[in-house]
This record gives structure tokens, C-alpha cells and sequence, in this order.
């Protein structure tokens, strides 16, 4: 959660952005104790295990584990990246953005976004209202044709542009907008003056409609602002679609059809990516919650991006064509270069999911299995490969064994097993050739418990580690790479640790009682050493790069501590004793080790002294 705001100003905005407060305006909350409680927002449940720490600014649900501060709770809440979650709050608190008061460029793309906005929204309303007049009776007779209801036309805001060629034009100048916003905002085509020639006489500058005679789609974002259009020509002829071209406030390559409806779901488990406007209105018709699409292009990184924030999930569900099978398998190379874990409805007939929707009903929709990225691409191998002769299967067998090397061994065996049956090889053979497949690709062969999610996908962040280190707080071993098991003194060291900093979040421990070296884990210490210097806890939280991490430190700042500061000191100081004594002992065994096998004499006497040292310490840590 990298930000460009000077740390001082969010700092300001942060505390003038209470938490309860916030909070209260989606959940109802109920003082319990020291903190508040209410039905988490983000998991649906029945008995209240969502907590606010008024003090700390932090909340947490032990239900489903979510936890942050203010600024994660309206990305969350709202669906919104950090920048936009703090320009929200900001807006609330009405505090100015460092920027607009710097930044005078800013300040200018600021006003002219705002005033092509408001072009495309007058446009939208201009062309949804001509739908249900004479003007628009044919793009209206078309829509209803395509099978679509009043109500579906309606909530998509479909319009009709009027076949004259400046109706739209004339009706936006006479709102105030100029001849140059309407240009930029793709809605108008300015043909410049042409002079005299001896043939044609001068003419003026001219002006006309960008869309005539189309039914009109209105491609809206997720805060509602129309960021452009797509016209269907209505029957035969070219471009089947027109779309606004990339303008100052619309990139088709960032934005997905239909973003405004994702962002109202809740708890969606999967988004459907299709390829066209029709397909998400249709499914939509039908009752399919959570669809999106590109808008004619290829899926971008930015797109897969974008979908991770509404779901776990995306399946692709493109054209059953040939096209669109190919764009189904670039697709699932953009979603696992994103780490977006993906699945794919793979449609029968080469229909695409408009025509399978209207031809097999919602029911039909419910039946059909989405698949893996691997069973997707090894169904498309079948298609392209002769099994009945043996070159092919062994081709089938070789390049199918390459797609699923990169799995976990459990999620390997159900192919193994249907590729065996499929080639006639036997499971001996194919396991011999994914063990080499695994070292052509370089792959460490994994074990077979999975590994947890957040670690997998923890971008290289100091704090990443958090995840990694802190212990569960079932008390099961954190997993860290290799060894597994880690050495039981030191897990408990490392609740001790945590415990210690949970104290020193409070801020009521004496100023020298904790040191940054009583903290071995670089990430502990690393936030001991911001909280000493004055930053607050919620603070911390905006650094975390994952959920997973954010929620296991939100969960260690607000751990429960001792009720009064004469207790918390008492914990803090059997804490440090139990940190500085097993230090200790780890520190007494690896110089007997290294006395035991040592063969010089001059230097076992150094390993002795050092060790009647540390004993004497030690003896001193017990009775402290
Ligand atoms: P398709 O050609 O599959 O159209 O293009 P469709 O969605 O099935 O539309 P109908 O059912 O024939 O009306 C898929 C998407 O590609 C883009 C549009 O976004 C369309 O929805 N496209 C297609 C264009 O932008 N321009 C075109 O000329 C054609
Ligand atoms: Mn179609």
C-alpha cells in the first residue's frame, strides 16, 4: 500500500477520520468492555464478532480474521484502491489533498476531468430518454428483439443515439459545454474549416455526432462516472461496435464493462469475465450475479488487477469460437501473472454466453462445471492432437505433463489418472516424465501439505515476513520454508515477542523497560522500532502488503492485555525475562558445542570463561 502522501498528512487525516465513527455508518455497534462489537460486514454471520478499538484505531473479526485500520476498512468496505479509500475520507473530513493545494497542473486536469464527466452524463441521460421516444423507437424495437427486458434496459442505462447527424451535439452546446470538451470527450467530430478551392466554395468549421443511429451502451465505472460509449449498429454493417476512443478520462485497456454493478456485490465469490456488452447484460437478464467484460480488447494486466478486488476468483467465460478459445488461454497467462486464481466456463456449440444463456436458460447456465486453467488447456490439446496414432499421444502426454508439473503433488494424482487412461501409458512411465518435466522446469519439487496462501503470494516487503513469522494464534507451527518444525523454545520465544509488542503498543510501558534487541525477528523489531519513535499503531497497518499479514498485526496490536499499567508492566516483564533467558541458553549451547569440539587448548579456555559468563547472566535473568 505504497503512497505518494507526506506521512504527517495522513497521519492528520487519519485521526481526524474516527474509526467507531466510520464504522458505525455501515455497522451497528455496541459497546462491550473497552471496545465495540457489532456483525462483521465483511463475512456474513449471526453473532457479533466484529471489534473496534476506539483507542487503538483498529479493528478486527475473529470470525473471518479480517483486520486494519481505517483506510482498509473502506478499501474493503467500498472496494477501493488505498488512494481512493484516502481521497474518500478526505472528502468526509473535508480536508484539501496535499496535491490540489501544490500543484497547479493537478489542479487543471482536476476541472477538465470533472467537465467531460459531466459531458458523458449528460450525454447518457440524453440518449437513454431519446430510447423511449419516436427518435429512438428503432433502437429500442432492436434491443427488445436481442430478448432484453425494460428492466435490464434500464438498469444498464442503454440509450438510443438519433440518426440526424448534430442532435447531441446542439443539445450539449446548448447545456454550456464547448465545441473542444465534446471533442475530447469523444462525443462530437469537429471537422475543421476548409478554404476555398477553385472547384468548392469555403466552408465553415463543421460539427456532428460521433454515435448516430446506434442502440447505445454506456460503459460506467465504478463510482458511477461514464466514462464513454459503445454503439451496436442496428443489423449488418461496420464496425458492429463503435466505441469511444481513449479519451482524458476513459482507457479501455484500465476500466471493464459493468464495474459499477460488481462494486454493489457482496461477497461474491467469483467475477465472470465474457468478451462483450451483450453478454453481461443477457446473464445479468437471467440473474448472474457479478459479470463483467473487456471492452474489445485483449485482457490486461490492469483488468486482472481490478477484478481481485471484487472476488477471489475470475472465470473466464468467453466466445465458445475459436477466438475466443485462444483469448481464453492469453487470459489465464495475464490472471496468473497477476496471481489471480482463475477458472474457466468453457461454452459448447461455439456459442458465447448470451446465446447459450437465451438457448439453455438460467438453469442450463447453473449446470454448466467450470474447469481448471489446467483442464481448460489440456482439453484444448485434445482438440488440436490425433490420439489414436501413438505419436500423438505421446505428444498429448508429454505437453499435458508440462501443465500440470507446476502443481502440488495432490492436485497432480486426478490427471495423472484420466492421462493414463487416455494414453495407455502406464502411471509408472508418466511419473517418470513429470519428475523430469519438474526439473526441466526448474521447479522445486514441493511437499504435499499446501502451502498457505499469503506466503505464496507476499511480495518482497519487509513486512511481508510478518506473515510468516508470527506465530498462529491456534498455537499451530508457522511455517517457514524448509524446516517445518521449528525448535520449540523458539516458538515460544517468539509468542513471548509478540505478547512484549502487543504490550508496547499500548504506549503505557515504562520509556527503557523494552530494547529494539529483545525483538530477534526483523520484522518485530522493525515495528517496535516505529512505535518507539511515535508512530501509531493503525499506522503500522498501512504498510502490510497483504490482507493476510495486515490481519495477523492488526490482531497482535490489539491483543487483549492486562487490564491497569502496573499488571501490563508485570507481563512485559515476565515476557522479556522468558525472551532474555532463552536467549540466553541458545547462545550457552552454542559455545558447548563449539568447546566440545574444539582441539585447541588456548581456545577452550576463551569458550569456558565466556561460558561462566553467561551462566552467571543467566542465573541473573531467573531471579529478576
Ligand atoms: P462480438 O463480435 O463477439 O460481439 O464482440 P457480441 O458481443 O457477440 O455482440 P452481438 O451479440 O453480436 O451484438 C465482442 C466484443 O468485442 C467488441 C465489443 O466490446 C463486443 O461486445 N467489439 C466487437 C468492438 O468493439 N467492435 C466491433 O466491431 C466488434
Ligand atoms: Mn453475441
Amino acid at each position: 500500500m505504497a503512497s505518494h502522501y507526506p506521512p504527517g498528512w495522513l497521519d492528520e487525516l487519519r485521526s481526524r477520520s474516527d474509526l467507531v465513527q466510520t464504522v458505525s455508518g455501515y455497522v451497528s455497534l455496541k459497546k462491550n468492555g473497552k471496545k465495540y462489537w457489532g456483525l462483521c460486514p465483511f463475512h456474513g454471520e449471526k453473532t457479533a464478532s466484529f471489534s473496534v478499538d476506539g483507542e487503538q484505531q483498529l479493528y478486527y473479526c475473529f470470525g473471518c480474521k479480517a483486520g486494519g485500520n481505517v483506510f482498509t476498512f473502506i478499501m474493503d468496505m467500498e472496494h477501493l484502491s488505498f488512494q481512493e479509500a484516502v481521497e474518500m475520507l478526505a472528502e468526509r473530513a473535508r480536508m484539501p489533498l496535499p496535491q490540489m493545494i501544490h500543484d497547479e497542473d493537478y489542479q487543471r486536469r482536476r476541472t477538465q476531468r470533472e467537465r467531460l464527466l459531466a459531458a458523458n452524463r449528460e450525454a447518457a441521460r440524453f440518449y437513454h430518454q431519446t430510447l423511449f421516444t419516436p427518435t429512438g423507437a428503432e433502437s429500442l424495437a432492436y434491443l427488445r428483439k436481442r430478448g432484453l427486458s425494460d428492466g435490464v434496459i434500464r438498469k444498464f442505462g442503454l440509450g438510443a443515439a438519433p440518426a440526424e447527424w448534430d442532435k447531441l451535439t446542439k443539445e450539449l452546446l446548448g447545456k454550456g459545454f464547448s465545441p473542444e470538451e465534446l471533442s475530447l470527450a469523444g462525443l462530437t467530430v469537429i471537422k475543421p474549416e476548409e478554404p476555398a478551392t477553385e472547384n468548392t466554395p469555403a466552408r465553415p468549421r463543421r460539427m456532428f455526432d460521433m454515435f448516430r443511429n446506434r442502440a447505445i451502451f454506456p460503459i460506467i465505472d465504478a463510482y458511477g462516472n461514464v466514462l464513454g460509449f459503445g454503439g451496436r449498429i442496428l443489423g449488418k454493417g461496420e464496425p458492429k461496435y463503435l466505441n469511444t476512443s481513449d479519451t482524458p478520462v476513459f482507457n479501455k485497456r484500465k476500466g471493464v464493462f459493468a464495474a459499477n454493478l460488481l462494486r454493489k456485490e457482496r461477497h461474491l465469490d467469483r467475477v465472470i469475465l465474457t468478451e462483450g456488452y451483450m453478454d453481461v447484460i443477457s446473464l445479468t437478464q437471467f440473474g448472474v450475479k457479478g459479470v463483467c467484460a473487456t471492452l474489445g480488447t485483449a485482457l490486461t494486466n490492469e483488468q486482472a488487477r481490478l477484478m481481485k478486488r471484487y472476488a477471489p476468483e475470475v472465470w473466464l467465460s468467453y466466445d465458445g469460437d475459436s477466438a475466443g478459445q485462444h483469448a481464453i488461454l492469453r487470459g489465464l497467462d495475464i490472471l496468473k501473472e497477476e496471481g489471480v486464481p482463475a477458472r474457466v466456463l468453457d461454452f459448447p456449440d461455439g456459442l458465447d454466453p448470451d446465446e447459450f444463456i437465451r438457448r439453455d436458460g438460467a438453469e442450463g447456465f447453473a449446470k454448466l462445471k467450470s474447469v481448471t486453467p489446467e483442464t481448460y488447456r489440456i482439453r484444448r490439446l485434445m482438440d488440436t492432437l490425433d490420439l489414436s496414432s501413438q505419436e500423438g499421444k505421446v505428444s498429448f502426454a508429454r505437453q499435458a505433463i508440462a501443465i500440470i508439473a507446476p502443481l502440488d503433488p495432490v492436485e497432480r494424482e486426478g490427471y495423472l489418472k484420466s492421462l493414463s487412461l487416455r494414453t495407455g501409458f502406464s502411471d509408472q512411465v508418466l511419473r517418470q516424465q513429470l519428475a523430469q518435466e519438474v526439473r526441466n522446469q526448474g521447479l522445486a519439487e514441493k511437499s504435499a501439505s499446501p502451502a498457505p496462501r499469503a506466503a505464496s503470494r507476499a511480495p518482497a516487503d519487509p513486512l511481508s515476513a510478518v506473515s510468516v513469522t508470527l506465530a498462529e494464534p491456534d498455537g499451530a507451527a508457522p511455517s517457514k520454508g524448509k524446516s517445518s518444525v521449528p525448535d520449540e523454545a523458539v516458538r515460544a520465544r517468539t509468542v513471548a515477542q509478540e505478547q512484549l509488542l502487543s504490550l508496547a503498543a499500548t504506549g503505557l510501558l515504562p520509556e527503557d523497560l523494552v530494547e529494539e534487541e529483545d525483538f530477534e525477528g526483523s520484522e518485530l523489531k522493525y515495528i517496535f522500532q516505529d512505535l518507539k519513535k511515535g508512530a501509531t499503531p493503525a499506522s503500522l497497518i498501512d504498510r502490510a502488503p497483504d490482507a493476510e499479514s495486515r490481519s495477523r498485526l492488526t490482531r497482535l496490536l490489539m491483543a487483549p492485555v492486562a487490564e491497569g499499567t502496573d499488571s501490563m508492566i508485570s507481563m512485559a516483564q515476565d515476557c522479556l525475562a522468558s525472551i532474555r533467558s532463552g536467549r540466553l541458553q541458545e547462545k550457552i549451547k552454542e559455545i558447548e558445542t563449539r568447546a566440545q569440539n574444539c582441539t585447541d587448548v588456548a581456545e577452550r579456555m576463551g569458550y569456558m570463561m565466556e561460558l561462566t559468563n553467561l551462566y552467571q547472566k543467566l542465573d541473573k535473568e531467573k531471579q529478576a
